[in-house]
């Protein structure tokens, strides 16, 4: 039995560098015994068919599982019941968690007002995301930024085609915050100019509303309330006008706490971001991480076209003729089968179904046991 299990141990090691090579891209899909693009840009099953899963990139566009439909609701992070805190062990049932933790680790706040996403320079961070999408409406989030050279806050929108609003807070500014948008994976550029917006109080000591108003014309960036960004649909027209680069499909909400002043980073991002990290800090040694604040997130769906009591989501179909990925509401299950569930985590933290394992061996012949 135990020379067995080295043998398959052996095996599967042998086997899984090939696996752990099939990436996918516009131009590359993934094969069918992979379906599903990561949002990592890796082919595998189960957990990649998730949120995040690329459809373009798949296998089908109908490969991933649905895109969660939208639920009105507010979430206070004081209590943590609905956050599902393993992200891989998520199934897809967004009726049994409001949120995953993809990334890192989430700290109670000492003060009782929220919960602490934190950053240590053994992790990359700690990112989160709601496990519902979001097709328009608005999002208010409370939070406390983090102010440490070098580390950044982000509170977005990111959808799986990569459409994506922004809020970024780079620590060494805790009196501005910078808006952004990005159309299929494309940031404008032009638009980011004089998008740093000023805040009433300083960012990282003072819980402020930051919200976004993302609506199918129009996009408002607000602070308390007050609109301090505003960006037309029909501002957003490419030059040779074949197409609005807006953001326009169904969007996970993402928080995160990341480290920019690394060597690894580009000059630039270090530079934005206020520098290099010091790890000598001493916030850093007293509490072992540095940190933001989140107390609360409070989502308003806008209606959406088309669905029933039935809906359980969005799929995608392929793109139009100036190329927007076409969305439609669905009635397929979101869910992971079992089978699928059953998923073999392997060093660098990507997941492989032991089912697309098996059938790999198969395929090449190999009997096992
Ligand atoms: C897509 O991936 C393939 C295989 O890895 C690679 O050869 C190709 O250059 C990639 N294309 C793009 C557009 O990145
Ligand atoms: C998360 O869940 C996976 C799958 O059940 C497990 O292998 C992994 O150890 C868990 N990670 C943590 C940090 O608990
Ligand atoms: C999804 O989760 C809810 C709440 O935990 C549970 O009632 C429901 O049975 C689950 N659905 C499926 C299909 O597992
Ligand atoms: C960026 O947005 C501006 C309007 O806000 C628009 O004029 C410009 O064409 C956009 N640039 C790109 C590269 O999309
Ligand atoms: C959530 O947002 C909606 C829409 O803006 C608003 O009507 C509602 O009062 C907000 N809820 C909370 C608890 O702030
Ligand atoms: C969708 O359109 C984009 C932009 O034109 C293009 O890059 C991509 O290859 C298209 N994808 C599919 C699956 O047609
Ligand atoms: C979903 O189910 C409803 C009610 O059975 C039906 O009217 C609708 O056509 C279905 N929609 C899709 C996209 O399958």
């Amino acid at each position: 039995m135990m020379q067995n299990l080295y043998l398959l141990g052996g095996l599967l090691f042998s086997i899984l560098p090939l696996i752990n090579a099939q990436t996918c891209n516009s131009t590359s899909l993934c094969p069918s015994i992979a379906p599903c693009c990561s949002e990592y840009g890796y082919c595998g099953t189960g957990s990649y068919c998730l949120g995040g899963c690329e459809p373009l990139y798949s296998f089908k566009s109908t490969s991933c599982r649905p895109n969660p439909i939208c639920q009105s609701q507010e979430t206070n992070f004081n209590d943590l019941s609905r956050v599902q805190s393993n992200g891989t062990k998520f199934d897809g049932n967004a009726t049994a968690y409001d949120w995953v933790v993809n990334t890192g680790v989430l700290v109670p706040s000492p003060s009782g007002d929220g919960v602490r996403l934190t950053l240590r320079e053994s992790d990359q961070g700690t990112k989160i995301s709601s496990t519902r999408y979001i097709h328009y409406g608005s999002i208010d989030f409370v939070l406390e930024s983090s102010k440490w050279n070098g580390v950044v806050t982000a509170a977005i929108t990111m959808s799986d085609v990569k459409d994506e609003i922004d809020w970024e807070f780079p620590g060494a500014t805790t009196d501005k915050v910078q808006t952004n948008y990005w159309f299929l994976g494309v940031a404008n550029y032009s638009a980011t100019e004089g998008a740093a917006a000023d805040i009433s109080s300083d960012a990282s000591s003072n819980f402020h509303t930051y919200t976004f108003d993302w609506q199918e014309d129009y996009i408002n960036w607000l602070i308390d309330g007050q609109v301090v960004r505003t960006v037309l649909k029909t501002d957003t027209l490419s030059d040779d006008g074949s197409q609005f680069k807006y953001p326009s499909t169904p969007s996970r909400i993402q928080l995160s706490i990341w480290p920019a002043g690394i060597s690894s980073s580009a000059q630039g991002t270090i530079d934005w971001a206020g520098g290099m990290i010091d790890w000598s800090d001493p916030d850093y040694v007293s509490n072992g991480y540095f940190w933001n604040t989140l107390q609360s997130v409070n989502i308003s769906c806008a209606s959406e076209q088309g669905q029933s009591i039935t809906t359980t989501g969005w799929s995608y179909q392929g793109n139009d003729t100036q190329g927007i990925p076409i969305v439609d509401v669905t009635n397929a299950s979101t869910l992971l089968s079992a089978s699928e569930l059953k998923a073999v985590p392997i060093k660098n933290g990507q997941i492989f179904s032991l089912v697309g394992i098996l059938s790999l061996f198969a395929l090449s012949g190999i009997t096992l046991l």
